[in-house]
């Protein structure tokens, strides 16, 4: 996965020689640092529309965010739960706030590894989607496209605030069409104020599922009211008879290593962002190889005949 981060990154930013990618990889040491210190402070904002940001986003994290969702359809598929599809070759999906799309890239190749030949239509709705063009483009081109056998991949990207309160019957069609509906590490970007707001659109998105379909949240752990919120959906979900909880977000912490991804960081990035000292580097310029997450996937009941 790094080589296709890599070279997205370098084509985008017209580098070539190896004298240029080093140059380049070194300069942006102090932006890993920047992203790094905002991701441990939730009290710290990161601009996302700088290129920069974006690519450190790329190296740290995006590798290791692919994987989440791909554990979560297996556990839903030893579960004994199979995903929905809209026809025999077509699988509909929607993100909230995919920003660079890591679990876009997550969830199509564990579709394709059950299924080839799929077609896809995927619609990405995110409060920046402008913002994160630079680092999407990367992904889609170098690690979307790539993913062998696939079928057609038709996209759409929409600007969108999950807070608003018309947000639902913006994208009222796509949520009733969608197989899957994911938001990953985006819900804890809500203000207090607007979690009623949120909630309520949950339980909208929710009830307007096809029968069958699904609702997955992904959250990185250390938001306790995310955790609530969350609990209360899927309350309300049940009372109202309206779907079934799959996995409760109450149910357990994952916390894996994702070893394999980090030991394939090319030297080119451990030598000149990382200092050469990889993991022992205190300062932050390290890839993340933990990610430690809840989640909940609801699943709409089938309506009574
Ligand atoms: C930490 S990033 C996560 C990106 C991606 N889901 C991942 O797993 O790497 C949070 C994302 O949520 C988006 N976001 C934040 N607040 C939002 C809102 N109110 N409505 C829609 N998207 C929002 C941001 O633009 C960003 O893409």
């Amino acid at each position: 996965m790094y080589k296709g981060i890599l070279e997205g990154i370098f084509e985008s930013n017209g580098v070539r020689t190896e004298a240029e990618k080093i140059a380049y990889l070194q300069g942006l040491k102090p932006d890993m640092n920047k992203l790094f210190d905002a991701f441990r402070s939730n009290a710290i904002k990161v601009d996302y529309g700088n290129e920069n940001i974006q690519s450190c986003y790329l190296i740290r994290y995006f590798p290791i965010y692919t994987q989440p969702i791909i554990d979560v359809m297996k556990k839903i598929k030893e579960g004994g739960r199979m995903i929905r599809m809209s026809s025999a070759d077509l699988v509909r999906l929607v993100f909230i706030g995919p920003g660079p799309c890591p679990e876009v890239v997550g969830l199509l190749t564990i579709i394709n590894s059950y299924k080839k030949n799929i077609n896809y239509e995927i619609c990405l709705i995110d409060k920046y989607i402008d913002s994160w063009g630079y680092s999407r483009a990367i992904a889609y081109d170098k690690l979307i496209l790539a993913i062998p056998d696939s079928g057609n991949i038709a996209l759409e990207t929409c600007e969108d605030d999950f807070m608003d309160a018309n947000f639902y019957s913006r994208h009222l069609d796509k949520f009733g069409n969608s197989d899957i509906v994911v938001f990953q590490f985006c819900l804890n970007e809500t203000q207090p104020n607007r979690y009623q707001d949120v909630i309520t659109n949950l339980a909208k998105i929710v009830a307007g599922l096809k029968d069958d379909r699904m609702l997955v949240i992904i959250e990185r752990l250390g938001y306790d009211a995310m955790v609530n919120l969350i609990k209360n959906l899927e309350k309300y979900v049940v009372e109202k008879d309206i779907a079934e909880v799959l996995f409760s977000i109450d149910h357990q912490a994952y916390e894996p290593q994702y070893h394999d991804i980090v030991n394939d960081i090319p030297s080119v990035i451990t030598d000149n962002l990382l200092d050469g000292v990889g993991w022992s580097n205190a300062n932050g310029r390290i890839p993340s190889r933990k990610v430690s997450y809840r989640f909940s996937a609801i699943k709409k009941k089938k309506a009574v005949e």
